[in-house]
């Protein structure tokens, strides 16, 4: 790929773990209704919007419920997770990803949040971590989720920073093939076996250089 003029990061799952945090109050919301949320099915959460979510859940428990139902919950369901991230602390970023980050700085490369969140700056916040981000597209910004290019479309151009020029972050499926659409390099966090689609991928950024991984893109 061309040189690397903006990194790209997904937040749940790449920054921070808060999977944990959101299945908590999933699980809690589908236990009000009645059924239960395994892991697995949490997976099919991730990277996807708060009411994509619900209507996710609401199918694998088989309710129907209307639009100011589903809000409610939703809403409730925030303010649970919410309350769940008050213990988020600087120490909770994922491991090595501040040091990449201020490696990526020091390369004079440009850095872009592009997450789903409507939680985005709070949880950041609670990291200390918001100064990292020249720009940030959250799930406030953005009209279509993931797999849609759009977040990421949307950072590159905040960024001034032509697609081909950009490399993703991702940890979710939505997310990969989102970074993918927007004609952009994709690095995958996770499983080889679950984000095949990522041109890269590495378990964390836990003893990954920038030098070192942006040696691996072709
Ligand atoms: C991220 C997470 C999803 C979550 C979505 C919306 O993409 O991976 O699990 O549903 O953000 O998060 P929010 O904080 O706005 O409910
Ligand atoms: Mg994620």
């Amino acid at each position: 790929m061309p040189t690397v003029q903006a990194c790209l990061f997904d937040l749940d799952g790449v920054i921070v773990d808060t999977a944990k945090y959101h299945y908590l109050a999933w699980r809690q919301l589908a236990n009000q209704l009645g059924f239960d949320l395994t892991l697995e099915q949490n997976e099919l959460l991730k990277g996807i919007s708060r009411m994509e979510s619900l209507d996710i859940i609401l199918e694998i428990g088989g309710v129907k419920l209307d639009e100011a139902e589903k809000t409610k919950l939703a809403t409730e369901k925030n303010l649970r997770y919410l309350e769940l991230c008050k213990q988020i602390t600087p120490d909770d970023a994922l491991p090595g990803v501040r040091r990449f980050l201020d490696e990526l700085r020091a390369d004079s490369i440009k850095v872009g949040l592009g997450s789903a969140s409507k939680n985005a700056k709070t949880i950041l916040t609670n990291l200390d971590m918001l100064t990292y981000f020249d720009t940030i597209v959250d799930g406030n910004r953005v009209t279509k989720g993931k797999p849609d290019p759009q977040v990421f479309l949307m950072g590159a151009e905040d960024l001034s920073v032509a697609p081909e020029y950009c490399l993703v972050f991702e940890d979710a499926v939505a997310g990969v093939q989102s970074g993918n659409a927007a004609g952009m390099c994709t690095i995958g966090i996770g499983e080889q076996s679950v984000l095949n689609e990522a041109d890269i991928v590495i378990k964390g950024f836990d003893g990954v250089s920038v030098d070192d991984l942006f040696g691996k893109l072709t």
